[in-house]
């Protein structure tokens, strides 16, 4: 039995009184919630801050983004050793904003994959196909694509205490998530594609959907049987929002 994960990409957003009142609420919000686990990655300015003030709870902290480097002359980089040593657990990379704006590569972000790992860090790992990609009927070659370049230099066992999120571009920051079935299907052949693999570590891999997930989809998203959770933006920078989606998602895989 898989526990979901619904975590928080705050992104590029955020104020040391921001991080105050939104962790101060989340908490209040989330106390007594069981049968999810959840996360926060704000900026990384805000991540020491930020760890001090989760202390004690049941949020963890992530981080959104790492070098592949683990010192030495890399200016404005931070490793995988410090993310460690600042109190983060799971490590967002591969987000499609990075990989357009920042022209980050399958190989580079599998190398990401790779020093996550080995630092004892939970890499989340973003895959998901551009609006042209899909209505192309590309979607499963590229997130196959974007998965063999983890698969082929580590192998499935690196997906031990790892999470896959599947965020389709088109549905990121749109408005317009996938459709419950669309997500399954593709998170089955996400799921499939890992079988081929190792079977075991595929059944136990979590998978979460990321694009457009808010108060009013994600109880259904969560219905169906391969989607583990959510990756969440716009909507974790609420408190109240983002503990209805934690909610739903703890409701949907108990019952
Ligand atoms: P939105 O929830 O704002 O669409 O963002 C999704 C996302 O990119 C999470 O990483």
């Amino acid at each position: 039995m898989r526990h979901p994960l619904v975590m928080g990409n705050w992104k590029l957003n955020g104020s040391t009184h921001m991080v105050i009142e939104l962790i101060a609420d989340l908490r209040k919000e989330l106390s007594t919630v069981t049968g999810c686990n959840v996360a926060i990655a704000p900026p990384e300015l805000y991540l020491d801050q930020a760890n001090h003030q989760l202390a004690g709870g049941r949020i963890a902290l992530g981080a959104q983004n790492v070098d592949v480097n683990l010192s030495g002359a890399y200016t404005g980089e931070t490793s995988a050793t410090m993310l460690k040593d600042i109190g983060a657990k799971y490590i967002i990379i591969g987000h499609s904003e990075r990989r357009t704006y920042h022209k980050e590569s399958d190989a580079f972000i599998a190398k990401k994959f790779g020093v996550l790992k080995e630092a004892g860090l939970i890499p989340v790992l973003c895959i998901g196909e551009t609006e042209a990609e899909n209505e192309a009927g590309e979607t499963e070659a590229v997130v196959a694509r974007q998965l063999d370049a983890v698969l082929s230099t580590l192998d499935a066992t690196a997906f031990n205490d790892a999470v896959i999120a599947y965020e389709p571009v088109w549905a990121i920051s749109t408005g317009k998530s996938a459709t419950p079935a669309q997500a399954q299907a593709v998170h089955k052949f996400i799921r499939d594609h890992i079988a081929k693999q190792d079977k075991v570590v595929a059944k136990q891999v979590i998978i979460q959907y990321g694009g457009s997930v808010n108060t009013a989809n994600a109880a259904e998203l969560f219905t169906q049987p391969d989607i583990d959770g959510a990756l969440v933006g716009g909507a974790s920078l609420k408190a109240d929002a983002f503990a209805v989606i934690v909610k739903a998602a703890a409701e949907a895989k108990r019952a």
